[in-house]
């Protein structure tokens, strides 16, 4: 008989980025991040535990996977199995409402519903401690996508220790994510490579020494609602992983001409007095965030420029959630 469950998760835009792996194979981050899930964006995931199946099996948007993709949703379905208890086998259904490759990082999403999924559908009880740990193992910004609202990410020494946990639900503040979507193609390089050369900068220990600080200063501005504090630490830390990047061996430049142009009148539009600030992930797309009353204008600025191909809106986001068992 098979145990089902199916798992509905948000991404996550970050504040304070990740970068870099203390510890890789338990991916222990090298500092501690923030960050925002985004509301209206989704995976959803259904997972069943069936002991008449000869191996895990992934249907992505539909379409059986076997290559890389399975793969990695297999390993961590081993990380499940392990903690569960369980030996039988697999099979995955993830669906995104998002195309994947938008640089709206779809990992976070999908690792945080797998887990989720995976851990509903045995009937054992977990705590969302012990949920953001366990999806933190499948993809490190996975485990912020699994409390609500404003989430914080604990570094930690050992697995159980590297957590996250809410710090503010997704009405404490109404801002928006406006993202402007700059290219389609899937990014060169992905994160997981990327954590793996970011000692090889001669910035990450500078990055990685100011963090925590920066951390204090975006939580300090999140709980205040203080929108000046909050998009200086918010522009200087996206600005800090990719100069890291830019000087890892080897350097991986994710932005395009447009991207430098969209971060030039977003730094314009906030001295005009607009409250917006950018923020860049792996990849071209800038997430501009702003307060709501301001996301209106910020998305018509948006549409107008040339190198914009879409623009897409999200509010804080809940936590993940059963949606059918
Ligand atoms: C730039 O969580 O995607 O988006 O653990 O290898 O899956 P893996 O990496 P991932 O890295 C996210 C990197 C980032 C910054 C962030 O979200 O904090």
């Amino acid at each position: 008989m098979a145990h089902t469950a199916t798992a509905r998760a948000h991404p996550n835009i970050a504040f304070i980025k990740y970068w870099g792996n203390a510890d890789e194979k338990l991916r222990l981050p090298a500092n501690p991040s923030i960050s925002m899930n985004l509301d209206g964006l989704h995976t959803e995931t259904r997972v069943s535990w069936d002991d008449s199946l000869a191996s895990d099996m992934l249907l992505l948007n539909g379409v059986e996977e076997s290559g890389r993709a399975l793969h990695r949703v297999s390993l961590h379905l081993d990380v499940m199995r392990r903690w569960l208890g369980l030996t039988a086998k697999a099979r995955v259904e993830s669906v995104n409402n998002f195309p994947m490759g938008t640089g709206i990082a779809s990992s976070a999403s999908s690792f945080a519903a797998l887990t989720l999924a995976a851990a509903a559908a045995s009937g054992k009880p977990i705590s969302e401690r012990e949920l953001t740990t366990l999806a933190r193992l499948g993809s490190g910004s996975a485990a912020r996508s699994i409390p609500a609202g404003f989430v914080e990410w604990h570094t930690g020494k050992a697995h159980e220790e590297s957590y996250a946990e809410s710090v503010a639900g997704p009405e404490h503040w109404a801002l928006m994510d406006v993202v402007a979507i700059l290219s389609a193609a899937h990014k060169e390089v992905g994160s997981r490579e990327g954590h793996t050369s970011a000692n090889s900068s001669d910035l990450q220990g500078a990055r990685v020494a100011g963090a925590a600080r920066r951390l204090a200063l975006c939580k300090q501005a999140i709980l205040e609602r203080n929108f000046a504090a909050l998009a200086d630490v918010v522009e200087l830390d996206s600005n800090l992983m990719h100069a890291v990047m830019m000087t890892s061996q080897p350097p991986l430049f994710y932005w395009l001409p447009g991207t430098l142009t969209i971060m030039d009148k977003v730094r314009r539009w906030r001295a005009a007095g607009l409250r917006v600030c950018y923020t860049l992930d792996a990849g071209p797309n800038v997430h501009c965030i702003c307060v709501r009353e301001d996301a209106e204008t910020v998305r018509k600025e948006l549409s107008g420029l040339s190198e914009v191909v879409d623009v897409r809106l999200a509010a804080p986001g809940g936590a993940a959630q059963i949606v059918a068992s």
